[in-house]
């Protein structure tokens, strides 16, 4: 299977953090913040990577990460989003790169602490549909929210002001190569972005939605609050396996 890292985007909710690079390219602990999901990526068995930069300083990825030899890579692959179009606008983008085959994909903000290779093999084994992996959180209304019915995922909010769960969405989804057709069919949301939960809601109207539960913590780092708390995280990991 082929991963994919969304980093696109201009990172204003970090700003002025952001005014003069890009969010994905700012430090967590020791290292830049795009490393953790191409570690992800690596970790869960994937070979064949694709980043999908945009914003400010583009440029500076292939600076920073080259050939990705320093992740056992081969090398990598890049793409570039113009504007800010939203999470499904830059998935669009790696159509191409996909070539018909299943995909896994991570939001270049997200960082976890664990492997998800168990859940990732499963997917390969039947690539059909849809998998997200979701996660308990204390603040689920600044997420995709999950409404839950039995051992089904019924519909996911984006941002609702009254949530239906603490089961938040995390930034990695596997999909079958079906992705790109549902993202063609998107219409930009209230905040003038193609959502990737009105992709996830179509595959749960179909039918073709399945999901795990995130082991280990795992945070975004797209705001103060959260690149603090991410910086914090790995801070504590690292000291403590060392
Ligand atoms: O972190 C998980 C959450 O990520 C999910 O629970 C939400 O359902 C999902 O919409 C998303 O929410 P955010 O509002 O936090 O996403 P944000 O705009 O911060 O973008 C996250 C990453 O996606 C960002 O680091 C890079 C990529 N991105 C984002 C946009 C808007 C792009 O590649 N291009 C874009 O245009």
């Amino acid at each position: 299977m082929k991963g994919v890292v969304l980093a696109g985007g201009l990172g204003s909710r970090l700003l002025p953090l952001t005014k003069v690079t890009n969010k994905h390219l700012l430090p967590v602990y020791n290292k830049p913040m795009i490393y953790y999901p191409i570690e992800t990526l690596v970790r869960a068995g994937i070979e064949e990577i694709l980043i999908v930069t945009g914003g400010n300083n583009a440029g500076e990825f292939l600076r920073l990460l080259g050939n990705g030899r320093e992740f056992g890579l081969k090398h990598l692959n890049y793409t570039y989003q113009e504007g800010e179009g939203g999470i499904a606008d830059a998935l669009k983008l790696a159509e191409f790169f996909a070539d018909d085959t299943p995909i896994l994909v991570i939001l270049g903000d997200n960082i976890i602490e664990s492997d998800i290779r168990p859940a990732v093999d499963a997917f390969k084994q039947n690539p059909v549909g849809a998998k997200i992996l979701i996660k308990e959180v204390p603040d689920p209304g600044r997420f995709g929210v999950a409404e839950i019915l039995g051992d089904r995922i019924v519909g996911i909010e984006e941002k609702p002001e009254n949530p239906k769960s603490s089961f938040v969405v995390t930034g990695i989804y596997m999909y079958d190569s079906k992705v790109f057709e549902i993202a063609k069919t998107l219409k930009p949301s209230s905040r003038g972005e193609l959502e990737i939960t009105d992709v996830n809601n179509h595959y749960i109207r179909a039918g073709h939605m399945h999901f795990e539960i995130l082991e280990g913590w795992w945070t975004d780092a797209g705001t103060f609050e959260s690149l603090f708390r991410a910086n914090r995280l790995v801070a504590e990991k690292w000291i403590t396996e060392v």
